[in-house]
């Protein structure tokens, strides 16, 4: 049985965490595969608002098991808190949520040596959530790392000493000034080190194994979006990990060959938190609008999200790298109401018109080039079915299929469960 991907197209927050809730009903099994607690993914149904950070969003469903891979890096901290909220929901956790063993542990000191180092950066810094992500990846492919697994050894407090006595002399070399109290942070990290135990550890690869040898369904569950990918983004402003559909054969043990769909997602317009560039960025009252009416402020850290036109150019690259099968458009509903929208098709770039992503993206060397679309003045929160889409709407969905030669199949309508659309 093939596995399918979900993972975002642009910087992130694109709406992953609600489309993984909508399709869970059709999987037996959602796996987390790469990044951490710098991921907030948001799903909304009978009124409530629900933020996940490392626990994959098939949660809700009681048919589901949901796996966090061995891509992922977990702070038992922030780990505990999310089993904190999830406990009046009565969910079987010990049956429900597996851990693999080889994903590796965020220390309290990877946090603070995330701080000392954008410290350091002074304007140059990347505008990380601070959660440590950067450090723990750093430690992994150093080979340093401390894994899920080595809290069932009775030695790994020894090995935690010296890793983080390590990480103390680093911090001290950056010279920025950070103030911490490592033994509060100690404190609170070996309580819920000691919560983590009492979850299902597995080898994961081995599990997924088996399960697609049963015929289960597995989706996969990006977090992040292709633009942050460590490789493929807009580095040094990227996250630590393969964000894009290479990351889930690493981050979780299957083969390539074992891939069926990938769904790309992406919101009608485009976003992004932290530095780096951004060529459709908006500083006009469009920008302030997107912001508003999308409610742009980070999941995680509650920044505000940077807003821009959607980028074209961007996002044909990241259905190339992915090999996306299937599109799903958020938010359309945010752009109710603009009188005209703009989409990037090219860039001009060194004297030149072009349609790939050039190795450098920041505003002085390229300028983007915009057609220019209806906009529409429906409300389409309400709307249940595609037949009542107005017409601009449909005209932008075909423009946009027409440029990414892969069929939209969900266009979501608002931030609530029942507020998709699937489109044949
Ligand atoms: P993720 O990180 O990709 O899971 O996305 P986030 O949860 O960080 O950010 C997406 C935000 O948009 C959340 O607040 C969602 O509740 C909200 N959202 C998702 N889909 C829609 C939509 O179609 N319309 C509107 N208005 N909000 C949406
Ligand atoms: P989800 O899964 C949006 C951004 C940070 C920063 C850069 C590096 O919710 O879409 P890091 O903490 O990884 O060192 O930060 O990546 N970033 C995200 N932006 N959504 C996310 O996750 C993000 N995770 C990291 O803002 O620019
Ligand atoms: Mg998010």
């Amino acid at each position: 049985m093939a596995v399918d991907l979900l993972l975002g197209l642009q910087w992130g927050d694109e709406g992953k965490g609600k489309i993984v809730d909508v399709l869970t009903q059709n999987y037996d099994i959602i796996a987390r595969f790469q990044g951490g607690p710098n991921a907030g993914h948001t799903l909304e149904f009978d009124g409530i608002k629900h933020v996940l950070h490392t626990i994959p969003s098939g949660i809700f469903h009681e048919s589901a098991i949901n796996l966090v891979g061995n891509g992922v890096v977990i702070d038992p901290v922030i780990f505990k808190k999310e089993l904190d909220n999830l406990e009046k929901f009565n969910i079987d956790i010990k049956q429900k949520l597996l851990i693999s063993r080889k994903a590796h542990l965020i220390l309290p000191t990877h946090r603070l040596l995330d701080a000392a180092s954008e410290a350091s950066k002074g304007k140059a810094k990347i505008g990380s959530t601070l959660k440590g992500i950067g450090p723990t990846y750093m430690d992994k492919t150093g080979r340093n790392g401390i894994r899920v697994g080595d809290i069932e050894m009775d030695d790994w407090k020894e090995k935690y000493r010296a890793l983080a006595n390590k990480h103390e002399a680093m911090i001290s070399f950056y010279k920025a000034e950070i103030e911490y109290d490592l033994q509060e942070l100690e404190g609170e990290f070996f309580e819920a080190v000691e919560v983590l135990k009492q979850l299902t550890f597995i080898d994961s690869e081995e599990y997924l194994h088996q399960a697609q040898k049963d015929g289960k369904k597995i989706l996969a569950e990006g977090a992040q979006g292709s633009l942050l990918d460590i490789d493929f983004g807009t580095y040094p402003y990227v996250t630590s990990s393969n964000t894009t559909a290479a990351g889930a054969c690493t981050g979780l043990g299957v083969a390539p060959n074992k891939i069926k769909d990938v769904f790309g997602i992406f919101k009608a317009y485009a976003t992004r938190v932290g530095s780096g560039p951004f060529p459709t960025e908006l500083f006009d009252s469009y920008g302030e609008t997107m912001g508003r009416v999308g409610n742009e402020f980070g999941a995680t850290t509650g920044r505000p999200r940077r807003c821009g036109w959607l980028d074209l150019v961007a996002l044909k690259y990241a259905v190339h790298v992915n090999g996306v099968t299937q599109l799903m458009m958020m938010k359309g509903d945010v752009l109710s109401g603009f009188d005209m929208l703009k989409v990037c098709t090219a860039y001009k770039y060194k004297g030149e018109t072009i349609q790939h992503l050039p190795y450098n993206i920041e505003s002085e060397n390229v300028t983007p080039v915009y057609s220019e679309l209806k906009g529409w003045k429906e409300d389409l929160t309400k709307m249940t079915d595609a037949s009542q889409f107005p017409q601009e709407l449909n005209d932008y969905i075909a423009f946009l299929e027409k440029e990414l030669e892969v069929p939209i199949t969900i266009v979501s309508v608002g931030p609530d469960r029942t507020q998709t659309i699937h489109r044949s």
